[in-house]
This record gives C-alpha cells, sequence and structure tokens, in this order.
C-alpha cells in the first residue's frame, strides 16, 4: 500500500491521544474516532448527549469541533495537512469528518498550538487585575475568523451576565437538568465528567459573570482573589446561521482561540449555559449581539491570578476507547 498519504499507527495514536484532550461539554468526549485505510474519521457519539442541559445537540457538535481543531493541530505538528471534508456522507449524520492527509513541515505556530493542547485546562477561578493586551485579542480574533467563525469582545458584560443568571435559574428548578448535572459532575478519580476538585464554589464577577455551579465544588479559591480585580474579557463566537455546519465550525474556532490564548499564557473557560436555554439564548442574540449573528458558544479569557497554583488535568478515558478501525 502507497502510505504517503496515510500517518503510521503510532503517529495516529500520538494525534487521537491529542485531540481527545479537547475540551467538551461536562467531559463528556462524545466523539469516537475510525481509522481508515487512506483517512482518519470522527464521528459523533451520540449515546453521550445530555438531553437536558444540551436539547439542541449544539454543545455536542461545538465538542466533536474542538476534537476536530485539536486532531488537525496535532496532526500538523506531526508532519501532516490534513484536507477535511466536514459532514462527508449525509447519510451518516454522525460521521463529523473525514481527514484526508498529506505530508508537510510544521510550522513553528503548528509546534506551540500542539504544545499548549496538555497545557491547557479550563478555569474557572477568578483572573487577575491585568488587562489582557489588544493585540493578544487580536490575535485571538484572527485564529477565530481563520475557522470562518466571527469573533467579538463584549464591550459591555452586564446584560450577559444577567442572562447567565436568568439561565442558572431556570436550570436551579429544571430538577432533569439537576439530576444530570450531578451525574456528570463531583466526580474523584473519574476519567470522564467534572472533577471536584475543578470546579470552584461559585465565584461570579464585579460584572456578574458566574461559571457553571457543577455538583460537590472542592476547589479553595486562590488568596487574595476577588470579583471586584478581575480583569477577564468575553469573547463570544457567532455565525451567520445554525445549521449543524455552523456549530461544528464554532467548536473548531473555539478550540483555535482557547489554544491560541494558552500558547500566549492566559486562562480561558467556556460559558455556554445561557445559550442552553431557548429563552435566555433569543436574549442573547437580541440584547447582546443586536441580532448580528448567533451565538454559539462565549469564552472568559484573561490572566490567571499570580496566587493561583496550576489546576490539575481533567482525566480522559483511555484513547483506545474512541479508536476503532472504519467499519468495525
Ligand atoms: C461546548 C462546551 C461547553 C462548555 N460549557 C461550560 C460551561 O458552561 N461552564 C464551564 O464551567 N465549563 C464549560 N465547559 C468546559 C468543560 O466542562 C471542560 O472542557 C471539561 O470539563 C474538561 O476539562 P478541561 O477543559 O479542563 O480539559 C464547556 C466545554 C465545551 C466544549
Amino acid at each position: 500500500m502507497d502510505n504517503s498519504h496515510m500517518p503510521d499507527a503510532d503517529t495516529i495514536r500520538t494525534a487521537v491521544s491529542l485531540a481527545v484532550r479537547a475540551p467538551s461539554v461536562h467531559n463528556t468526549q462524545p466523539w469516537l474516532w475510525r481509522i481508515g485505510d487512506e483517512s482518519i474519521n470522527l464521528y459523533a457519539d451520540r449515546s453521550l448527549h445530555l438531553r437536558h442541559t444540551d436539547p439542541d445537540q449544539r454543545d455536542l457538535m461545538l465538542s466533536c469541533g474542538a476534537a476536530l481543531h485539536h486532531v488537525r493541530i496535532a496532526l500538523a505538528a506531526l508532519g501532516w495537512r490534513s484536507v477535511v471534508h466536514r459532514f462527508p456522507n449525509p447519510a451518516d449524520k454522525d460521521h463529523v469528518a473525514a481527514l484526508e492527509l498529506h505530508r508537510r513541515q510544521p510550522t513553528q505556530h503548528e509546534i506551540a498550538l500542539a504544545a499548549a493542547i496538555p497545557r491547557r485546562r479550563t478555569d474557572r477561578r477568578h483572573y487577575s487585575a491585568w488587562p489582557v493586551p489588544p493585540e493578544y485579542l487580536a490575535r485571538l480574533g484572527e485564529a477565530a475568523e481563520n475557522e470562518g467563525v466571527v469573533f467579538r469582545v463584549l464591550e459591555s458584560q452586564s446584560r450577559f451576565a444577567e442572562l447567565i443568571r436568568e439561565a442558572v435559574d431556570l436550570h436551579t428548578t429544571d430538577a432533569a437538568y439537576q439530576a444530570e448535572l450531578a451525574t456528570w459532575s463531583g466526580r474523584h478519580g473519574s476519567p470522564e465528567g467534572v472533577p471536584s476538585q475543578n470546579t470552584p464554589l461559585a465565584e461570579v464577577t464585579a460584572e456578574g459573570i458566574s461559571a457553571r455551579r457543577f455538583a460537590w465544588p472542592a476547589l479553595s479559591p486562590a488568596p487574595g482573589t476577588d470579583a471586584a480585580s478581575d480583569e477577564a474579557e468575553i469573547i463570544m463566537l457567532t455565525t451567520a446561521s445554525d445549521d449543524v455546519l455552523s456549530r461544528l465550525r464554532s467548536g473548531e474556532a473555539s478550540s483555535a482561540v482557547m489554544l491560541e490564548a494558552t500558547a500566549l499564557g492566559l486562562a480561558s473557560c467556556p460559558i455556554t449555559e445561557p445559550l442552553e436555554v431557548r429563552a435566555t439564548r433569543e436574549a442573547v442574540q437580541n440584547d447582546v449581539l443586536h441580532d448580528t449573528g448567533v451565538p454559539q458558544i462565549a469564552v472568559r479569557v484573561g490572566w490567571a491570578h499570580i496566587n493561583a497554583d496550576p489546576l490539575p488535568p481533567t482525566p480522559r478515558r483511555a484513547v483506545d476507547d474512541f479508536i476503532r478501525p472504519l467499519g468495525a
């Protein structure tokens, strides 16, 4: 077989090991990798769909998009450029992408982004008083726009903060949402779900931005951090329409933004709770974005506080759980 278009099995395994470090909603890792003779294929694993958190399956597709961008970066750093066919099979909606590969020397930038993969963490704590330099925001914007997604930095966070609170209130009285959250968080030593050690008690910024309230939070605030001096920026990724391709692309863009942020030394945290509830999502679109686009995912970025300890990595399932030959 001519293998100039296909990496060897060890290289593929390395790339997939990096791809599964991608962020995913509640750390569900809702993806499968199927390896063909001439392609690497990403499938959505809908058995891991969170029905009550993510009724539209937006977060599931965003998560698959993040994994797709992670694998592209990992392969690029290993010397393989991907040509991506998104949703290549109209008869199989779970077939998210087929990657054809071509040998190419990695760029320094691709290596820096791949090196950021194991270092990135969802950091839900307060950030420091240091502002994010405009040229860094411009770099993040370029990363998102290269993925075909519109990037905005919220000038005022107050209405978005109100809508987060509304979504949190609606979720507080939603027993099915709470049951799902309790199943998928508050964990210790589990290879999936959100561990207690990564979730702080509700830390609300002076602007009123709060992280999701996971079950059994156990991450103590770093000494000296407080809401008033948290200078995080909120980035919103938007698309013109709300089809599945837009959601996938937004997931890729969110990964591009978070890896770029990590490479620049910034902390980051996705925020999707207000976009999971129809009423608050529509209000974000109308009141925050003035109907200029469909909100897909928000990301908070800033400098971790100097007293904040590095966060432990959130575990993942074993890579062999995800890899199968195509057609098996
Ligand atoms: C689509 C999507 C939505 C997410 N929404 C939130 C959120 O609303 N609040 C939050 O604290 N984390 C959110 N996360 C972060 C995940 O909980 C996190 O990626 C996962 O627990 C794995 O941890 P890690 O990112 O540190 O590797 C989201 C991630 C993705 C991909």
